[in-house]
């Protein structure tokens, strides 16, 4: 099958099978990408012509008005048919150049039983920009990588602050927990990611990250607070038990000097003591407001978090084309020996 891209004279061929980027990629066309996983959104695309299918469902990088105005993630797209599409220009943040950098982890810190501060020390003369929120690809053997949002704001960036939750089994963070890392040369990609801070001056700002998804929330709070942004912004943290909240103090810290910053610490599984709130952070969320309309919406954390939010948090009246979202999935290579571990079980 073929692929034309419209506004132009290229094409390239595509295998059923194979999804649209790769093909352009092996084409040698330099189409917009990041993730490579559906979830980034950097790849979309609009479809003239034709008919795609994703055989992994819709998706999460695509929302359904997005699904609506004909928009496809080229990413996750294979073609039915041949296909005729318009790539969108991905609107990357001024200065913000995608850069493959040697790193060296400057100091690691236990933050808790279970999250580690990685800080990763950059060329001194390579200038690094990013937005806040964005996020890097750590780089391993045979093109694979792993993906950790910027804790630190861009104008306190060097060290760069990493929070890597370690996975049980993971290949990279069980690495990154043991001591012998320390000064180890890791090669990264970045900035990347769509999941950036947006000006709109008088709109509120509502937070919510579920454990380590605290971080690309940190870097946004702490590049309005330090920059005396006049946006007020209410974060909501979730985690599972007082042991899991390993920036309490600092969050508090910051709703102490801040007027425009309020911090609600949600557990999902708090000891008997806790006299905070309980439960899932969306559903505190949903608890607290009738509308949210008024809010600019940024969520970041585990994916089964960011799906139950998008659809419940547009029900309650939150914009479209004011969510932005970060789904911290496994690697693309991840999910791919995973999906076919479960279908050789079945
Ligand atoms: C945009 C983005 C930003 C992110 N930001 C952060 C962040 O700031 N902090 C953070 O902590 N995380 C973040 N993540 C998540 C992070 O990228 C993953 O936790 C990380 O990639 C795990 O890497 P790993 O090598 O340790 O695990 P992997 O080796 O990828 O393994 C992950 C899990 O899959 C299991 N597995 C592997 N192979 C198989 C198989 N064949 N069958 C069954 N199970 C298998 C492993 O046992 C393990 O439990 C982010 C993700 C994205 C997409
Ligand atoms: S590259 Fe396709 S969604 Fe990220």
């Amino acid at each position: 099958m073929r692929v034309s891209l419209a506004k132009s004279t290229r094409s390239f061929s595509v295998a059923p099978d194979q999804p649209v980027l790769d093909a352009a990629l092996d084409a040698g066309l330099n189409l917009p990408h990041s993730c490579k996983g559906g979830n980034c959104g950097a790849c979309r695309a609009r479809l003239l012509g034709g008919m795609v299918h994703y055989p992994n469902g819709r998706p999460l990088g695509l929302s359904d008005a997005e699904v609506a105005e004909g928009l496809i993630l080229l990413c996750q797209a294979r073609a039915r048919t041949d296909l005729v599409i318009d790539t969108v220009e991905v609107s990357t943040p001024e200065d913000a150049i995608i850069k493959r950098l040697p790193s060296r982890i400057d100091r690691t810190e236990r933050l808790s039983h279970d999250v580690l501060g990685v800080y990763l020390r950059l060329p001194a003369a390579e200038p690094f920009r990013f937005e806040p929120g964005q996020y890097i690809d750590i780089l391993l053997s045979g093109g694979r990588r792993r993906s950790f949002s910027i804790a630190s704001p861009p104008h306190d960036s060097r060290p760069l602050e990493l929070h890597v939750r370690r996975v049980p089994g993971g290949e990279l963070t069980e690495e990154l927990f043991a001591e012998r890392t320390r000064s180890s040369l890791l090669r990264i990609e970045g900035p990347l990611g769509r999941f950036v801070y947006r000006q709109n001056a008088g709109a509120p700002m509502l937070l919510v990250g579920g454990g380590t998804g605290l971080a690309p929330l940190k870097s946004i709070v702490r590049h309005v607070l330090d920059n005396g942004l006049r946006r007020d912004m209410i974060l909501y943290w979730g985690v599972r038990s007082e042991r899991d909240l390993y920036a309490h103090t600092e969050l508090e810290d910051f709703s102490r000097r801040a007027a425009n910053f309020r911090y609600v610490p949600v557990l999902s599984e708090p000891g008997a003591a806790w006299s905070g709130r309980r439960g899932w952070v969306h559903e505190a969320v949903l608890n607290d407001f009738a509308t949210l309309d008024p809010f600019d919406v940024y969520a970041s954390g585990p994916p089964a978090m960011i799906t139950a939010l998008r659809r419940d948090f547009r029900e309650r009246g939150a914009a479209d084309e004011r969510l932005y979202f970060d789904s911290f999935d496994y690697a693309p290579d991840t999910l791919e020996r995973q999906r076919t571990t479960a279908a050789t079980k079945s």
